[in-house]
């Protein structure tokens, strides 16, 4: 009896024990083992360098109270390997690091990102495997850079010029007149791509191309009474999404748009120019076609919910 009454007492001071282990372990990179294994690269390696490697330690990688971190774990080693043969001085050049992360370097680009995905595999990267990235040989270092402070591809003023250096027909077309606020850092190429693969088209960030628009264009998802059968399907029949000579994104100007669907009997299916009517005069008939724009009356090409829409005029 006089024991079990002070076995609670025992439980706690135990209790108070497990704690301080508890509140010291995400402390480890001050942990001897840890400053070690920070140590041995770092006699080498530091913000001299051309590339500072310190920078790291305020990154998301080196939150030490997060056990998942690199510098929770094996610290430089977690991510390059133990590197034993690098750190020896012998005859010849020195040997690499057992991961080089750069895609001239001797480390296979597999590799380099199997090293990344043994903490980031699933969540966004699960349909990196066959990705167009994957496939065309694009490391994660390809477009993060894991040692910088601020990695630009998480930052919407700086993802897009990160990614049109290897997209420059891309960055070609961001330039025309209509195009959407990327480069105003208003809209970034990750709003409408998901550059680790997805299960759509071209990377879309969902299943299919005018899922992807309407995520933000919510209004024209539908149904309307009156649907334009093209806009269902695909609205890049339509539109250029990176960009265009055209106002609105558009493929080409009206009445050329609209004609490269409806040669329409009903209405001429030539750009109009007077020529070819009778007497190359204006018929009234004909003068309220003439130099205009489908638009000006089908109003509503995305589709209508007017009681008599079906024309699309209203
Ligand atoms: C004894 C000195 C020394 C130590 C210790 C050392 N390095 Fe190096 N490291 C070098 C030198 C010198 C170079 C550049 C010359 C070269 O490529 O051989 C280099 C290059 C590198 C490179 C670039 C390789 C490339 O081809 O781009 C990486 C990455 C690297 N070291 C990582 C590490 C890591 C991680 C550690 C700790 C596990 C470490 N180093 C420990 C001397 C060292
Ligand atoms: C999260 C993974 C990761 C960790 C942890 C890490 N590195 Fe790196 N390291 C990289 C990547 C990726 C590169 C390629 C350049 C880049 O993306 O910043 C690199 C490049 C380097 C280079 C070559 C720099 C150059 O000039 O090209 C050196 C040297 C290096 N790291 C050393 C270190 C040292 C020392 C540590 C520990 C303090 C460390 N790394 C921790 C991922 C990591
Ligand atoms: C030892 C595990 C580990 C390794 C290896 C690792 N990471 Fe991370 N990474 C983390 C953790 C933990 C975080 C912070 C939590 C999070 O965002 O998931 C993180 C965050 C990130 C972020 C988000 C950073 C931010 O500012 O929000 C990027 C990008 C990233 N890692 C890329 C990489 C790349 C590229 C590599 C390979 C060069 C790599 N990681 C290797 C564990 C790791
Ligand atoms: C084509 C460029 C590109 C490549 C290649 C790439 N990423 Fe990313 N990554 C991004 C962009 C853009 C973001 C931010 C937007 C987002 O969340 O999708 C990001 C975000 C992240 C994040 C932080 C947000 C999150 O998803 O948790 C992690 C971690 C990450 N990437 C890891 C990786 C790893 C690991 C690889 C290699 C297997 C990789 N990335 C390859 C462009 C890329
Ligand atoms: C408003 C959405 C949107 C934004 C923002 C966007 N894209 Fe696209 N992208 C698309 C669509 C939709 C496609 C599908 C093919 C098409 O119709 O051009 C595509 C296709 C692509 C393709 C494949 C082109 C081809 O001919 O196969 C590349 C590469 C590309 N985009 C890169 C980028 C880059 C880089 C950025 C950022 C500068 C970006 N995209 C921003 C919607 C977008
Ligand atoms: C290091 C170069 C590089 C960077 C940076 C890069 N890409 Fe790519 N991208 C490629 C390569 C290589 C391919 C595959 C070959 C091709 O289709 O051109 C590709 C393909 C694509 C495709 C076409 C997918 C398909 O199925 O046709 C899209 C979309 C794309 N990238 C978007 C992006 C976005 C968005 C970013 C920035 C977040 C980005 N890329 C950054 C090199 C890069
Ligand atoms: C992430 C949100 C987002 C997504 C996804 C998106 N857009 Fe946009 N879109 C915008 C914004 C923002 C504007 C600019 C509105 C403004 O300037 O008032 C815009 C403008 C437009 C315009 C009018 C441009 C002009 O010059 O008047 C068209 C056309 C357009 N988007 C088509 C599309 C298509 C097609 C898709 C799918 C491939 C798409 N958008 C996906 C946000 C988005
Ligand atoms: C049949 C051709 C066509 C298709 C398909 C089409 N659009 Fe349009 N869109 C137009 C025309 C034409 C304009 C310009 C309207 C004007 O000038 O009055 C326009 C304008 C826009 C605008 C600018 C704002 C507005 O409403 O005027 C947005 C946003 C837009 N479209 C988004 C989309 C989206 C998202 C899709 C797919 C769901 C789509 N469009 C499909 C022809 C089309
Ligand atoms: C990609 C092909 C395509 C383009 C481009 C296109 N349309 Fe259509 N349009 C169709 C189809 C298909 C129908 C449905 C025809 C049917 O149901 O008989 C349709 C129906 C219509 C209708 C209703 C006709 C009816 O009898 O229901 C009008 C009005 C119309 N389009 C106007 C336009 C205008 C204006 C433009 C240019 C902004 C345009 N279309 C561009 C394919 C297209
Ligand atoms: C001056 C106004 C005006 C212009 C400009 C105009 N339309 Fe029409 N269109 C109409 C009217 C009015 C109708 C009948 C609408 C109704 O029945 O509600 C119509 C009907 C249509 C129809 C349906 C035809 C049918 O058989 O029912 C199509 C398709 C069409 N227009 C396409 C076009 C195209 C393509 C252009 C440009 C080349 C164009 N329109 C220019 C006024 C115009």
């Amino acid at each position: 009896m006089h024991a079990s009454r002070r076995f609670p007492f025992r439980a706690a001071l135990a209790l108070v024990a497990f704690g301080l282990v508890a509140l010291s372990a995400p402390a480890r990179a001050e942990s001897p083992a840890v400053e070690e294994a920070l140590a041995t690269c770092t006699r080498c390696h530091d913000e001299s360098e051309p590339h500072p490697v310190l920078s790291i330690l305020h990154t998301p990688h080196a939150v030490v109270a997060d056990p998942a971190s690199p510098f929770a774990q094996d610290g430089c080693a977690s991510c390059h390997g133990p590197s034993e043969q690098h750190q020896r001085r012998g005859r010849g050049p020195r040997a690499a690091p057992d991961v080089v992360f750069r895609a001239d370097g001797p480390t296979p680009i597999a590799a380099q990102n199997a090293a990344c995905l043994a903490c980031h595999q699933g969540d966004e990267r699960l349909h990196w495997q066959g990705s167009a990235h994957d496939l065309g040989e694009v490391g994660c270092v390809g477009c993060h850079d894991a040692h910088a402070i601020e990695d630009p591809m998480l930052d919407t003023h700086t993802q897009t010029e990160a990614c049109v250096a290897c997209h420059s027909t891309q960055r070609a077309e961001l330039l025309r007149p209509s195009s959407h606020p990327l480069l105003e850092g208003k809209m970034a190429c990750s709003d409408c791509h998901a550059p680790h693969g997805s299960s759509g088209p071209a990377l879309l960030t969902q299943p299919t191309l005018n899922e992807t628009c309407y995520t933000c264009h919510a209004e024209l998802r539908g149904p309307f009474l009156w649907e334009h059968a093209p806009v269902r399907e695909d609205c890049s029949l339509c539109h250029r999404p990176h960009g265009s000579v055209h106002p609105a994104l558009l493929l080409s100007r009206g009445p050329w748009l609209c004609q490269q669907c409806h040669d329409a009997q009903f209405h001429p299916s030539t750009a109009y120019s007077g020529t070819g009517l009778p007497g190359e005069t204006l018929p009234s008939g004909a003068q309220s076609l003439l130099g205009k724009n489908c638009m000006n009356c089908h109003s509503h090409v995305h589709g209508s919910n007017h009681p008599s829409g079906a024309g699309l005029t209203r």
